[in-house]
């Protein structure tokens, strides 16, 4: 089994190639390539939906070639495309792509290029994230589904999160090969990325029930909010943390103390928009000199750090308090990190030794994250998605006319 996965909800076109040979648990992933546009909204110090869009129209097809040539399922179209074939397809491309102008030309040069490659399915990603965006992944599926008669599964983004820490990837192997872990369900999963924050307790691959969740800003939207009041480069987080690491080991005790939103609230919601406020306030009256308002200066190096350090502190110890008490009231031995923040160091080893803690009192709780290149969105997570559904028989393919985005699809609903 072959499948070609696009994944286009935000800022990353990604395209893969994963093949899984029959009876084996073996995934290998024969082909991937990824364009970020970060440097294209690092300079807004955030994503516009439109920039977005057509950043990803751009780079889809280019990137469909590449991933599909690195699996070595590209041959040279053979015959010559008669005039009325290729109008066949110019009116079904025209029909599809009507909103993506750019890549009409592009498409049709594509079919009449290569022959039909060897793949069973196209899975693609519907949502959530930025409409525009989405459209562009689905409509080259659909336009890819239709031409070369193959099925397509709408997969949910977050879902693909959620399988990046379910799988191991075996070392050293080129290309890479993958298994999914024996997970006990219900496993309880941390969402944590720009768009989302959220606890899910997972039944099985598709059956999802959120728990908790943010009730304003995203934590990876609050370190990049916080980077940017600190002058520190689109995507934050990293940058953010590095900060926070550097000013621990100096092991200074720190000036700043960051509220904890809703730490002890009895539910599973989150809310990261106060902390953002009070680290903006604090930066406030750092830099406004006495003598003047309208006078400032910049923050210093060691306030900087001081400040990243108060953020991050305070962001991550709200996360491990509610996933941990999630974990015992439900019962779960098992939580699964996913989503771009899953990469943070901080996060994984404040989480990981809260657990070796309780695995000492006799509790057995095992928190697993995605390697770090998974963490962020790519496609290899939304082919993951997709063989962990077929593996569960819980698919639904859908006819390319039926596929539309939902900006605002949660993980509990169906796609
Ligand atoms: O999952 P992702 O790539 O895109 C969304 O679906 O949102 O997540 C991107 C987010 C950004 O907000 C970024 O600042 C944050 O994840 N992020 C991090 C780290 N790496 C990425 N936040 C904290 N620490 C990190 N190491
Ligand atoms: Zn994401």
């Amino acid at each position: 089994m072959k499948i070609l996965s696009i994944e286009t909800s935000c800022d990353e076109t990604g395209i893969s190639v994963v093949e899984q040979l029959s009876g084996s648990e073996t995934i290998t992933l024969l082909g991937n390539a990824l364009a970020s546009q970060i440097e294209l909204h690092a300079q807004y110090g955030g994503v516009f939906p439109a920039m977005a869009k057509r950043a990803h129209a751009e780079k889809i097809i280019p990137l469909t070639i590449e991933a599909l040539t690195s699996a070595g399922l590209l041959t040279p179209s053979s015959v010559k495309t008669t005039a009325s074939e290729g109008n066949n397809h110019r009116e079904l491309i025209e029909n599809l792509c009507s909103k993506e102008q750019e890549m009409i030309p592009v498409l049709i040069e594509f079919f009449n290029t290569y022959e039909k490659p060897d793949l069973d399915y196209i899975a693609v990603t519907v949502g959530p994230g930025l409409e525009p965006a989405l459209w562009v992944g689905i409509n080259t599926a659909r336009v890819l589904g239709a031409v070369w008669s193959i099925p397509i599964i709408p997969i949910n983004h977050m879902e693909g999160h959620v399988v990046t820490a379910a799988v191991i990837e075996t070392p050293d192997t080129d290309p890479k090969q993958y298994v999914f872990k024996n997970l006990e369900f219900p496993v309880l999963s941390l969402l944590v990325s720009g768009g989302h924050t959220e606890l899910v307790l997972a039944h099985s691959y598709g059956q999802y029930d959120k728990i908790g969740q943010t009730r304003d800003d995203a934590v990876g939207e609050a370190f990049d909010k916080v980077a940017r009041m600190l002058g520190l480069p689109y995507p934050g987080g990293p940058a953010v943390s590095r900060l926070a690491a550097e000013f621990r080991t100096k092991g200074f005790e720190n000036p700043f103390i960051l509220p904890r939103p809703m730490l002890h609230s009895q539910d599973y919601d989150f809310s990261y928009s106060g902390i953002k406020t009070a680290a903006l306030y604090t930066v406030r009256d750092l830099v406004t000199l006495p003598d003047s308002v309208a006078a400032k200066r910049d923050l210093t190096e060691d306030e900087k750090m001081a400040l990243a350090a108060a953020f991050e502190d305070a962001a991550i110890e709200v996360l491990v308090k509610k996933t941990i008490k999630a974990a015992e009231e439900y019962g779960v031995q098992t939580v699964i990190v996913g989503g771009g923040v899953a990469g943070n160091t901080y996060l994984k080893n404040q989480l990981s030794s809260r657990a070796e803690a309780l695995a000492k009192e006799g509790q057995h709780l095992q928190v697993f994250f995605p390697a770090p290149w998974l963490a962020t969105d790519n496609a290899v997570m939304i082919a993951m998605a997709a063989v962990a559904r077929i593996a569960a028989r819980n698919i639904q393919t859908t006819l390319p006319e039926d596929l539309k985005a939902n900006g605002n699809l949660s993980i509990a609903s169906a796609v």
